[in-house]
């Protein structure tokens, strides 16, 4: 390998311990939980997936409608825990909120046609449960987890990464806002 060979080697080493760090929210409230999640708004480009996990109750709803109104998506989000998917739309853009909650196997959730919107043109899918669709997703995706805290019943811890480049890229972007909202994270 030449200089210039390992010069790039040891660069696209460095950026990749970069691209899978994880980022770590500490969130006081439901309103910091949509805060985060209005800021998220602000990292996503069309056909971006996001998988979110964590027990119910834990906040994934909340985050969803505050990057909801992020997006300018003025309906109040419910959980789709009994319709599956819910869609939203904004001008050109589609928001799809799904809920896996309630479904086994990989059969029932196909059978939702969640494949037609995953990183489909103008459109960003959510979805809660998200676990367990992974495995069958083809492209890059972002996962969100949230975690009770047993001390406080209003604080959440928010866990965000990303796989490939692309993501990695938008997470140190978010870190950035993050920062400058004062989130102590
Ligand atoms: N820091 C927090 N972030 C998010 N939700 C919180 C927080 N503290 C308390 N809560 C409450 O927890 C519940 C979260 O509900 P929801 O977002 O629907 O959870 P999930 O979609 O994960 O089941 C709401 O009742 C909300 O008011
Ligand atoms: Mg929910």
């Amino acid at each position: 390998m030449g200089k210039t060979g390992k010069a790039q080697a040891a660069k696209e080493r460095a950026l990749s311990l970069v691209y899978f760090k994880d980022l770590t929210i500490n969130s006081a409230s439901p309103q910091k939980t949509k805060e985060a999640g209005r800021l998220f708004a602000r990292i996503l480009e069309y056909g971006d997936v996001v998988l979110l996990g964590g027990e119910l109750g834990a906040g994934k709803t909340t985050f969803i409608s505050g990057t909801a109104a992020g997006l300018g998506i003025d309906e109040n989000l419910s959980s789709p825990s009994f319709t599956i998917l819910n869609i939203y739309t904004k001008s050109k853009l589609c928001l799809v909120h799904a809920d896996f909650y309630r479904l086994d196997g990989i059969d029932d959730i196909l059978n939702t046609g969640i494949e037609q919107y995953l990183g489909a043109k103008n459109t960003l899918t959510f979805i809660e449960w998200g676990e367990k669709i992974k495995d069958f997703l083809k492209k890059d995706f972002a996962q969100i987890y949230f975690e009770y805290n047993l001390l406080d019943k209003n604080a959440r811890t928010i866990s965000i990464k990303g796989s490939g480049p692309a993501w990695g890229k938008k997470i140190i972007k978010l870190g950035k806002l993050l920062k400058n909202a004062h989130f102590g994270n």
